[in-house]
């Protein structure tokens, strides 16, 4: 007998790497609270969408572009994206691959963010600044779950990749990249303190 596994779903986790980057980290943390504290907004805009949190996805969600230190953020992420981009087997030899979105999110606990995915972009991730102990993982979805209309519940002892719904917990200092068209969402936690990571997207163009 023969059974093959086909049709995978990859997620890269790795370390940030580049010069000293617990100190680069805290420069990313005092940036996104300056940030969090002077964006109205974008807390206006989180008292509604994003409760009991903050996020700059709807007002500050280009910060490479404004920021030197979320520029320097995307130089270290860049050899993350183009490694996870070749091992997905993408043939980007007269491509370009860029960042199109860079945005923080500070989350208390009991602060959740349901299931979603990440529209126009091919690559999507995130760098974990902060995590208190007991912090929320980050909880994808079977990308076939729709389809699996009639079948019957599975084993609790199923590995991860047999089963409907996995978390990968999340570290200060790490990296996760997956693609952008898988739902994850960030289940609420009790943990004390904030969780604070950095989102982002990458899309891919013809090089010119
Ligand atoms: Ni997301």
């Amino acid at each position: 007998m023969t059974v093959r596994s086909l049709f995978p779903t990859l997620i890269y986790r790795a370390p940030l790497g580049g010069r000293d980057p617990r100190h680069f980290t805290q420069r990313l943390l005092d940036e996104a609270e300056a940030l969090r504290l002077h964006d109205e907004a974008g807390q206006a805009w989180s008292d509604t969408h994003y409760v009991g949190g903050y996020t700059s996805y709807a007002t500050h969600a280009r910060l490479h572009r404004t920021s030197s230190t979320f520029a320097e953020l995307q130089r270290r992420l860049m050899p993350h994206a183009r490694a996870f981009a070749a091992r997905l087997r993408y043939d980007l030899r007269r491509r370009t691959i860029d960042m199109t979105d860079c945005w923080v999110n500070f989350m208390p606990a009991q602060v959740a963010h349901g299931m979603h995915l990440h529209p126009l972009s091919f690559l999507s991730g995130t760098y974990y600044a902060r995590t208190p102990r007991g912090s929320a993982g980050l909880k994808f979805e079977d990308p076939r779950l729709s389809k699996l209309m009639a079948a019957p519940p599975r084993r609790a002892d199923a590995p991860p990749a047999l089963r409907p719904f996995v978390t990968m917990p999340v570290r200060a200092g790490t990296v996760i990249l997956f693609e952008s068209w898988l739902r994850h969402e960030v289940p609420a936690t009790r943990a004390a303190g904030e969780r604070v990571s950095i989102s982002f997207n990458f899309a891919w163009s013809d090089k010119r």
